[in-house]
C-alpha cells in the first residue's frame, strides 16, 4: 500500500482513492474478466485484434497495481477454452501478443517481485507460447510478491473434470479439501472479489469452484478503457460490502433488537 501510495502523483484522482482504501481489509486475491476489447475496437472502426492490442496497457497497470497495494493474488482470464472458436487470425494475435507482453513485463514482474503462474490446458497451446510461458514462471518462481495466475486455455468446468480425474487416481475421499488443493489455484486463496469488464452479467466459466463468496463488481467500463482509478474504485466498493457467508455476517444481525426472537408457526394439517 506505501509502495504505492509513493508512486502516485499528489493532488491526483488515484492518490484520493488509494488513500480511502483500508489497508487492513485488502481482497487477498482479486480476480477479472477483461471483456470487451472487441466492442472497443468496433467502435472506433478498427479491427477487433486492434482491441486486444489496446487491453496489453490496461493488463500492464492492473497487475503493477496490484503488486504495489499488496494484494496476494491477482488472477486475469486472458483465454478461455471457447475462444478457439474465434478466427484464426484474432487466436494467432492473443498468442503473439501474449508473447510480446511476456517479454516485455518480465522487468516489471522481477522490479515488483510477482511471482508468475499460466493456469490452464497449457498443453494445448502453441510450443512457443509454452515456452515462453515456462521460461518467465521459472525466472519469476522465487518472487514472494503478488502472485499472477493468468488463465489461457482455461474452463471452469476442465478444471473441475481435471480436479476430479487427480483425486481418482489419487484414491482420495472427496471433500471439498480434497478438490480445492487439486485445482489449478492449489494453495491460494479463493478471490474475494471478482470484477468484469464490459457490462456483461455472466460468470463465462471462470474459477466456477473459486468464486463461491466472491464479492461480484460488473463496470461497463472496456477492458482497453479500465484504469487504476476504476480497480481502486472496485475495491474501495467490495470494502463497503457486508461479507455474510450465507450466515448474518459478524456478530450484528443488521436488524432491530427483535431480528431473533422466534416467531410461531402453526402445524400444517
Ligand atoms: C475479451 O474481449 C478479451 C479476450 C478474449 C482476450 C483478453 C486479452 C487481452 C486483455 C490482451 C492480451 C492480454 C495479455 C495478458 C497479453 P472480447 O474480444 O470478447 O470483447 P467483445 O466481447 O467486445 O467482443
Amino acid at each position: 500500500m506505501k509502495v504505492l501510495l509513493e508512486a502516485l502523483a499528489p493532488g491526483s484522482e488515484d492518490l484520493a482513492l488509494a488513500r480511502a482504501i483500508d489497508s487492513e481489509r485488502l481482497p487477498a486475491h482479486i480476480a477479472i474478466i477483461m471483456d470487451g476489447n472487441g466492442r472497443w475496437a468496433q467502435q472506433r472502426n478498427l479491427p477487433r485484434v486492434a482491441g486486444h492490442k489496446e487491453g496489453v496497457p490496461a493488463v500492464r497497470t492492473t497487475v503493477e497495481t496490484c503488486a504495489q497495494l499488496g494484494i496476494g493474488a491477482l488472477t486475469l482470464y486472458a483465454f478461455s477454452v471457447e475462444n478457439w472458436k474465434r478466427p484464426r487470425l484474432e487466436v494467432d494475435t492473443l498468442w503473439r501478443l501474449l508473447r510480446v507482453y511476456l517479454r516485455s513485463e518480465l522487468a516489471l514482474m522481477m522490479r515488483h517481485d510477482i511471482c508468475f503462474n499460466a493456469i490452464g490446458r497449457l498443453e494445448e497451446l502453441p510450443e512457443y507460447v509454452r515456452i515462453e510461458l515456462g521460461d518467465v514462471t521459472r525466472r519469476t518462481s522465487a518472487n514472494r510478491g503478488l502472485r499472477l495466475n493468468l488463465a489461457i486455455n482455461y474452463g471452469g468446468r476442465a478444471e473441475l473434470v481435471d480436479a476430479v480425474k487427480n483425486l481418482i487416481q489419487d484414491e482420495v475421499q472427496v471433500t471439498e479439501q480434497s478438490i480445492s488443493a487439486r485445482l489449478y489455484t492449489a494453495g491460494q486463496p479463493d478471490p474475494d472479489l471478482l470484477i468484469r469488464t464490459s457490462g456483461e452479467m455472466r460468470i463465462s466459466n471462470f474459477l466456477l469452484w473459486q468464486i463461491a463468496y466472491a464479492e461480484l463488481y460488473v463496470t461497463e467500463t472496456l477492458w482497453p478503457d479500465f484504469t487504476r482509478a476504476e480497480l481502486l474504485r472496485a475495491i474501495l466498493d467490495y470494502q463497503k460490502r457486508d461479507r455474510r457467508y450465507g450466515g448474518l455476517g459478524g456478530s450484528e444481525t443488521g436488524f432491530p433488537d427483535r431480528s431473533l426472537e422466534p416467531i410461531e408457526i402453526p402445524i400444517a394439517r
